[in-house]
């Protein structure tokens, strides 16, 4: 047996405290494989949490790109390589046409520090428009952005938060385009509130999906209806894909799902499988009018390793096949999750989009009284049943999976039956 509280009380005194960990009894990993990750103490656990890993822990031609490129040449990059340019040609093909531009970085945070730097420098505005329920990244700029954790300092006079398009607790039981119109309107009473503080828009900055908000049900309409306003207000629409882009919704990214095509996507998690890469993704007059005004330079980002690894990625998503997995698998399991909800009070609400769910546990089916001890419950008790996954939301109360992309239906059948289980027993 390793001394898991020998480790915890480790990294505290290293580390130093706020460094979070999941689950009430840590978890020590030394191993994955596929959608398999194994402890210290020889468990093996199904990771129905981790979209890093997209293409599955550990795959083989990621790992051989990465060593082979590792045993030959890495350096920064203001040298010529052609990996930076074969990458950004495969990738920018998966896009709308506009979308022609790319800048490589090594963190989703630094990707969304530059795209809210090429909307400034863009629209000549300061103004900022997230939601209020949600997490962008860490820099000092970004952080103002998430509603989550409140920045050392609060909340610049430039930032306005808006309700994420909650359709299971719905204003006055509103529902499509009427609902869709409650929330677009606070867009517009933002952008309002904005100018009349002499502070011009610059954009608006949200995951298409709403993924840290708690995978809501989109009014239909709602993203054209919302950013007509920010296009209108001279501002750009910032999609953050490090969470809903390559594949995890059964779509490349997570904005065709609206139909509304950003100006700006940034990328990260997935997109290295682990290895820290990460992009901005732009139309092309945005992204050249940024450079005229500002030289970026990241020492890491793009460089031939981490492009070696990002091109293994997305060779090995569509020779898979992995977006149709996604989208196939992802409806044999909410069809598994609505099976459940028939059986178990408690499931207030499925939602889905491909290989990403949401569960939202309530106390009560009527008045969706939200139940985060019983989603913390089942999250550890999961873990103890062998399957990894966790929680989200503004209540904490939604039941967060996320698998890789490679889950399979007799993983599912695992999943919902191990979910049943503990279910019966809370
Ligand atoms: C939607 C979203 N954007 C950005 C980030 C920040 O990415 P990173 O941790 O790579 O800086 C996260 C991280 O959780 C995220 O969920």
């Amino acid at each position: 047996m390793t001394n898991v509280q020998e480790l915890v009380e480790r990294r505290e005194r290293l580390l130093g405290p706020g460094n979070p960990l999941f689950y009430d009894a840590p978890v020590h990993l030394v191993r994955g494989e596929g959608v398999w990750l194994h402890d210290a103490d020889g468990n093996k656990y199904l990771d129905c949490y981790n979209n890093v890993p997209c293409v599955g822990h550990c795959h083989p031609r990621v790992v051989g790109a990465l060593c082979a490129q590792a045993g030959t040449l890495n350096t920064h990059t203001r040298y010529l390589h052609e990996n930076i340019l074969d990458y950004a040609e495969c990738l920018l093909n998966k896009f709308d046409d506009g979308l022609d531009r790319v800048a490589i970085a090594c963190t989703g945070s630094e990707a969304n520090d530059l795209a809210l730097r090429i909307a400034r420098v863009n629209s000549g505005g300061e103004g900022f428009i997230c939601t209020n329920a949600t997490y962008h990244g860490n820099t000092t700029a970004v952080a103002q952005l998430s509603s989550i954790f409140e920045p050392v300092g609060g909340y610049g006079d430039n930032i306005r938060m808006v309700s994420w398009p909650d359709s299971y607790r719905a204003a006055d039981g509103l529902e499509g385009e009427a609902l869709a119109d409650v929330y677009a309107d606070e867009i517009e009473t933002a952008i309002n509130s904005l100018e009349a503080n002499g502070i011009k828009l610059a954009g608006m900055i949200a995951c298409p999906i709403f993924a840290n908000e708690g995978l809501p049900n989109i009014p239909d309409g709602y993203m054209r209806k919302a950013i007509d306003y920010v296009h209108a207000a001279g501002g750009v629409y910032i999609a953050d894909e490090v969470q809903s882009g390559f594949g995890r919704t059964g779509r490349w990214w997570g904005y065709e799902e609206s139909g509304v095509i950003p100006d700006i996507v940034t990328l990260g998690k997935p997109m290295g499988a682990g290895h820290p890469v990460s992009g901005v993704v732009a139309r092309g007059e945005l992204l050249d009018n940024y450079r005229r005004h500002e030289m970026y330079f990241n020492t890491f980002g793009g460089n031939p390793v981490s492009c070696a690894v990002a091109m293994a990625v997305l060779d090995v998503i569509d020779d898979e096949g992995l977006v149709a997995n996604a989208a196939e698998v992802g409806d044999y399991v909410l069809e598994k999750f609505k099976e459940l909800q028939s059986r178990h009070d408690m499931i207030g609400d499925v939602r889905g989009s491909g290989l990403f769910f949401g569960i939202d546990l309530v106390n009560d089916r009527e008045t969706k009284e939200p139940a985060a001890d019983k989603a913390r419950t089942i999250v550890n008790a999961m873990r103890h049943k062998g399957v990894l996954m966790s929680k989200i939301g503004e209540h904490d109360n939604v039941l967060k999976l996320r698998p890789p992309l490679c889950f399979s239906k007799d993983n599912a059948d695992f999943l919902a039956a191990t979910l049943d289980e503990v279910m019966a027993a809370v």
